[in-house]
């Protein structure tokens, strides 16, 4: 910045005309000194012209939108009003062009563009600003230097003496000159400085710019202090880590191998990096707590979670059909249908791998081989395997996890199975899945919907873990007694298989193939020297146990072997057990002859046929008339359902009384007792509803019932008899309990279509109408009273 290099002309020493050097980029101002290039030969002749005559040009901007390329610049791209400047200086250049340098002395107008002698020439008329009372512009001076000063102290890129300079300055005119060259403004910007027509319009412009700039400056500061803020985070927390362990050291609580140890480990695992961030801030806060206290080996616990879950540790599948056949037949005898529907499902898997997985359920009755089916297709998969129990499980957390807050805090069982498995796509068997509870502590069923929901399994949440994991790749096999009390929306996503007790012959076989040697190889004995025969076996099916499944069975040949085994060690000698000795090891036989089932003939007394989760079972009615008012009377926990049928078999019994030549006076005098022994057994359904009317006729009539029948079947009113459920293992019971009829629903006959072993060795009457069931059960009234008793 410098104002005195040359001697001013005055205005009167002016051309009138003077050549155009056009300006791109910049607008050069009056007291400016700026360097300007020229290539253009025209301008060039022009600057040579004025060398020799006057030495002053006149500068005229380039507008933005003109096109920059050499030659081009029309004089429509240029300016009207411009600055008359003095060439201070030329300098050739040895590759053509000339540079000059030039200072500004006034502003001036273009009036007329004169194209001669192949110069650009114009005539120009100076002009002037107007200037205004000092008392004016002061309010303006003042801001220009307060912004000055704001822009100093707060370290802008403007130097310190800009500020110091200013405020020394006192003429409007100079410190407009002198802020202008510290600013950095665009062609448009720097015309529109040069067109103001007032000194207090210039001042006040200036300021504008002035602040944008220190805006501008705020701004890009601020950015600037961003990035750099968060590449200093990163070496901050490394050297307060460093200054950390040198505290530790000194403490004496050296546990940075610890740290350091996690670091890396963590560094390996196959986790998502959300994941790696949540157990990040997991080190960083044991790092920070002191190593003995109860938060580290919370926080030391958590870790050692995380780093022990296979996260992405998979087993290969075997799906080789003939070696899953192989081992299902090696484990489990009979079972046919399972067996079929479990090599289907291993067949889809070997077509689509990673397709929709159903979650099979197993239901049937206890010791049928629910569970260990499930073991059995792990082994045939080679998949790992484990086993969670449901049974009795109320509490959500025990499925969820924990949170960590809490003291003793664990994850849910899932996670834990899948730590013990040591593979995130073990076989997993869900055992118990009917037995669930819930109560004040959530409701574990919802949580298991959400562990068996494949679209929202493969991020489940544990609580305690705090991460997703996902538990898609794990197959689910889910085993239930009933299907009964598992909550609808849980079954709707189970793939059910039915289990069914088994025959006198299938225990016979299981016992023979599987319990006997599994119970030879768990005690220890030599396999050729116990034989437990035939009859044996027979016996301890018949006389010891009435099961639907074998668990009974197979506890009664271990307690054979272990007897075996105790008479090797004590006296080396071994037994022969026979029909004849098997007390002395069993004890007496205990369903020999079963008082609870009567094979007499009684009034008022029948046996139905239940089905529960338990297998099949014998149902016994009693009903007796006592004198009263024409009440029923309902005992023994029967559920709704079953008092309904209870009172339609009443009204059917009332409706046709005169057919069994009863008067309906009978029914006003007196009450009606139905009675369902096992009284603290709660029992429904409707399927005792022929059963409940033979008892009912029976007492009124006083005619017995042939207590060698079981009947099953619901009864309308019409005394039409429909179908009922469980007929299979209600047809098994009935065998058990020794009687030789069952009466069934005609409707139900195709269940046992095929079921030689079922129905061999009982007969099977199949009815359409209640008439059919009474004709047969009810016996005539025998005459000598004495001898019923
Ligand atoms: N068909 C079979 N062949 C060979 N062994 C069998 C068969 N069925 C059951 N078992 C054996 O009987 C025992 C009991 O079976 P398991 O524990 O699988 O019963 P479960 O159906 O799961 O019963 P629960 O409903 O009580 O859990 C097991 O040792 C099992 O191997
Ligand atoms: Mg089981």
């Amino acid at each position: 910045m410098n104002n005195t290099l040359i001697n001013q002309p005055n205005e009167e020493t002016i051309p009138e005309v003077l050549p155009i050097i056009p300006t791109m980029d910049v607008v050069v101002f009056p007291n400016m000194i700026v360097p300007l290039l020229v290539s253009d030969e025209k301008i060039i002749k022009g600057v040579n012209h004025a060398l020799q005559e006057s030495k002053l040009i006149f500068l005229l901007a380039a507008k933005d939108s003109a096109d920059s390329a050499e030659g081009a610049i029309g004089t429509s791209d240029l300016y009207q009003v411009g600055t008359i400047a003095t060439i201070m200086r030329l300098i050739k250049i040895p590759e053509g062009g000339v540079k000059i340098l030039v200072q500004g002395i006034g502003k001036g107008r273009v009036q007329e563009i004169i194209s001669a002698d192949d110069i650009l020439q114009a005539h120009v008329e100076p002009i002037h600003l107007e200037s205004n009372d000092i008392e004016q512009l002061l309010p303006h001076i003042r801001s220009i230097k307060a912004v000055a000063e704001k822009m100093a102290t707060s370290g802008h890129s403007f130097s310190p003496d800009f500020h110091i300079i200013l405020s020394k300055m006192q003429d409007p005119e100079k410190i407009a000159d002198f802020v202008l060259s510290h600013l950095s403004l665009t062609v448009e910007q720097g015309q529109q400085l040069l067109e103001v027509e007032s000194q207090e319009e210039l001042l006040e412009t200036i300021y504008h710019y002035l602040h944008q700039e220190i805006e501008v400056a705020e701004i890009q500061e601020k950015i600037r202090s961003n990035a750099r803020e968060a590449m200093n985070k990163a070496q901050k927390e490394y050297y307060l880590r460093e200054q950390l362990k040198a505290i530790k050291q000194e403490l004496g609580e050296d546990d940075l191998e610890e740290i350091d140890v996690m670091i890396e480990k963590l560094e390996s695992l196959p986790v998502t990096q959300e994941i790696k961030e949540e157990v990040m801030r997991q080190i960083n806060r044991l790092e920070r707590t002191a190593p003995d206290s109860l938060e580290a080996t919370v926080t030391r616990n958590y870790l050692e979670w995380i780093f022990a879950l296979p996260w992405n540790k998979e087993t290969e599948d075997n799906l080789d059909i003939k070696h899953a056949k192989e081992i299902l037949d090696a484990d489990h005898y009979g079972l046919k249908d399972v067996k079929e529907r479990i090599l289907d499902f291993i067949s889809v898997r070997n077509l689509k791998q990673d397709g929709y997985a159903p979650i099979l359920c197993f239901v049937g009755p206890p010791g049928t081989g629910k569970t260990s089916l499930g073991k059995s297709i792990a082994r045939s998969l080679g998949r790992t395997y484990h086993r969670i129990s449901l049974g009795g499980v109320k509490d959500e957390a025990e499925i969820r996890g924990h949170r960590r807050t809490y003291v003793g805090a664990m994850p849910g069982r899932f996670i834990q199975a899948i730590r013990k498995a040591n593979s995130s796509n073990p076989l997993i068997v869900i055992d118990e899945l009917d037995k669930i509870g819930s109560d004040f502590r959530g409701d574990p069923s919802a949580a298991m919907l959400e562990v068996l929901d494949p679209q929202q399994n493969n991020s489940f949440y544990d609580n305690y873990l705090g991460v997703p994991f996902d538990l898609s790749k794990i197959l689910f096999i889910a085993t239930a007694n009933s299907l009964d009390t598992i909550p609808g929306p849980l079954r709707d996503r189970l793939e059910i298989i039915e289990l069914s007790g088994y025959t006198v012959d299938e225990k016979v076989n299981i016992a023979k193939r599987h319990l006997l040697n599994k119970a030879i190889l768990d005690t220890g004995l030599d396999p050729e020297k116990i034989t437990i025969s035939d009859e044996v076996i027979h016996d301890l099916i018949a006389n010891y146990t009435r099961e639907a499944g074998v668990r009974q069975l197979e506890r009664l040949i271990r307690k054979l072997c272990s007897k075996e085994a105790r008479a090797i060690v004590e006296k080396n000698s071994s037994i022969t057990f026979s029909n004849n000795n098997i007390e002395e090891y069993l004890g007496p036989r205990s369903f020999l002859d079963d008082e609870n089932i009567n094979h007499g003939k009684h009034v008022g007394i029948s046996n139905g046929l239940a089905w529960t989760s338990y297998g099949g079972d014998i149902l016994k009615i009693e009903a007796v008339l006592i004198p009263g008012t024409g009440k029923l009377l309902l005992t023994g926990q029967l559920g709704d359902v079953m008092k309904e049928s209870a009172q339609a078999a009443v009204s059917y019994a009332r409706a046709h009384a005169g057919r069994f030549g009863i008067e309906d006076s009978l029914f006003k005098s007196n009450d009606l007792h139905i009675h369902v022994p096992a009284g603290a057994i709660p029992k429904d359904g409707p399927s005792a509803g022929i059963t409940m009317l033979s008892a009912i006729l029976s007492t009124i009539t006083k005619r017995p019932i042939n207590a060698n029948y079981a009947m099953t079947g619901e009864l309308n009113l019409r005394g039409e008899v429909m179908r009922i459920g469980g007929l299979k293992e209600k047809v098994l019971a009935a065998k058990r309990n020794k009687l030789s009829y069952v009466i069934a629903p005609m409707k139900n006959k195709n269940d046992l279509k095929d079921m030689n072993e079922v129905t061999d060795g009982i007969d099977i009457i199949w009815v359409e109408h209640v008439d059919e069931v009474l004709e047969r059960v009810l016996e005539p009234i025998k005459r000598k009273k004495s001898k019923q008793a």
